[in-house]
C-alpha cells in the first residue's frame, strides 16, 4: 500500500453559532451572559470524521449542500484548524485557489500567479515558463493585467483552476471548479483533470458531478450529515448516494466524457 499523504483522525470542526442571537435589546441587557453563551453554543460541521488520502490518488467527496465537503478541504489546506483529533498532510498542498481564497484582491491575476507559484515553493524563472499557459488556459485576456478584485466569481474560478492544474502542486486541491464556469470551460476542467489520471499528483476533488467522480476518481466518500457515510469505490458510493437522495441514476450509462 502506497503512503498516505493526507490523514484525518478523529477530526471534528466545529464553527461558532453567531446567528442565533434573538432581539438585539434582550441581548444587550445581560451581555456578557450572552456573549458566554453565545462562544459556547457551537455547531458541529464534521463530527468524527477518519480518512486517509493515499499517494497518487484521485479521492473524490460528495455529500448534499452543507454536508461539510468544503470544511474538509480547509482542514487539508491548513486555511481551518480542528476542535478535536488531528489532521496530517504530507506533501506541498496547493492553495485553496478554486475559492479564489489564494488571491489578494489588489493584485493583478498575472501577479497572483506569480505570488501562489513562490507560495508553492517555485523559483521566478519555473513561474515565468508556465504563465503564458496558465494564462491561456484561464481565457482571461486582457484581465489578467487588472486587479482579480474587478473580476467575475466565474473569472476568479478560471484563474484558480488554471494554476492549480499548472503550477504542479504534490497535493492538488478542488472544490467544486464544475459549478462555476460555462460549459465549455467545464469541458476543460475535467479534460485536464483526466490528464491527471496516470500521473502521480495526488487530487482532492469536491464536486457535484457524478460523472467525474466516476471519470476521475479511484475512490469516493460520501459525506452525509458531518459524517463519512461511505468510503470506497466511486461507482457503488455514487449509486448510493443517488439512491439516498431519491434519485435513480444508471451508472452504467454514464459516458467517458459525460461533465
Ligand atoms: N465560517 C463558517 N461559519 C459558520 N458556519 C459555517 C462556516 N463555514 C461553513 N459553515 C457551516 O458548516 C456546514 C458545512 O459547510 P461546508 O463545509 O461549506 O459544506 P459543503 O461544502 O459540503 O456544502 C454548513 O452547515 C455551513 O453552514
Ligand atoms: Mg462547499
Amino acid at each position: 500500500m502506497k503512503e498516505p499523504v493526507v490523514s484525518f483522525y478523529n477530526v471534528s470542526k466545529s464553527y461558532p453559532l453567531y446567528g442565533h442571537i434573538r432581539g438585539v435589546k434582550n441581548f444587550l441587557f445581560d451581555f456578557p451572559r450572552n456573549l458566554t453563551s453565545m462562544k459556547r453554543e457551537r455547531f458541529e460541521a464534521l463530527q468524527d470524521i477518519s480518512f486517509d488520502v493515499y499517494e497518487g490518488e484521485k479521492f473524490g467527496i460528495i455529500g448534499r449542500n452543507g454536508a461539510g465537503k468544503s470544511t474538509t478541504l480547509g482542514l487539508i489546506a491548513g486555511v481551518l484548524a480542528p476542535n478535536r483529533g488531528h489532521v496530517v498532510v504530507r506533501r506541498r498542498v496547493s492553495p485553496l485557489l478554486s475559492l479564489g481564497a489564494g488571491f489578494h484582491p489588489e493584485l493583478t491575476g498575472r501577479e497572483n500567479v506569480e505570488l501562489n507559484g513562490v507560495l508553492l515553493g517555485l523559483t521566478r524563472r519555473e513561474i515565468r515558463r508556465k504563465m503564458d499557459e496558465i494564462i491561456e488556459f484561464s481565457e482571461l485576456g486582457d484581465f489578467i493585467n487588472r486587479p482579480t478584485r474587478v473580476y467575475s466569481s466565474g473569472m476568479v474560478a478560471r484563474l484558480g483552476f488554471s494554476v492549480v492544474a499548472h503550477l504542479d502542486p504534490e497535493l492538488m486541491l478542488i472544490d467544486e471548479v464544475l459549478g462555476v464556469g460555462d460549459i465549455r470551460f467545464q469541458r476543460k476542467c475535467v479534460e485536464k483533470m483526466k490528464s491527471f489520471k496516470e500521473s502521480n499528483v495526488t487530487m482532492v476533488l469536491v464536486t457535484h458531478s457524478v460523472a467525474s467522480v466516476m471519470n476521475i476518481c479511484d475512490r469516493a466518500m460520501w459525506i452525509d450529515n458531518h459524517q463519512v457515510r461511505m468510503m470506497g469505490n466511486p461507482t457503488e458510493v455514487v449509486e448510493a448516494y443517488a439512491a439516498a437522495n431519491g434519485v435513480s441514476i444508471d451508472t452504467r450509462a454514464v459516458n467517458k466524457s459525460a461533465l
